[in-house]
């Protein structure tokens, strides 16, 4: 099963392809923003995918609209409620402050 490592705690933990990003980093005991739970509205679960971002499920038109309205955006954002797991491992990045 591919593994998800979260920085900056560095947890690691395997995830079955298909599950929510924002599913698998809350089950880890993270803490991540997701005021509008899951809806791509909040902009909270915010995330930079430092690796494995072309395994992740394709951002949908909803995710790159709130993206586009979201402070701190680059090339690694992700909303961790709207990105599916992949194949492959990835490596996350929690970015500590609430955005949008
Ligand atoms: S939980 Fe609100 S955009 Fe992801």
């Amino acid at each position: 099963m591919p593994t998800l490592t979260i920085a900056p705690s560095g947890k690691v933990i395997e995830v079955e392809p298909g599950t929510r990003l924002l599913t698998a980093i809350l089950g880890a005991g993270e803490k991540l923003g997701h005021k509008c739970d899951g809806k791509a509205e909040c902009g909270t679960c915010h995330l930079f995918v430092s690796e494995g971002k072309k395994t992740l499920s394709k951002a949908q038109r909803l995710e790159n609209e709130r993206l586009d309205a979201t402070v701190g955006v680059g090339s690694k954002s992700r909303l961790a409620c709207q990105a599916l797991m992949g194949t492959e491992n990835v490596t996350v990045e929690l970015l500590g402050f609430a955005s949008g």
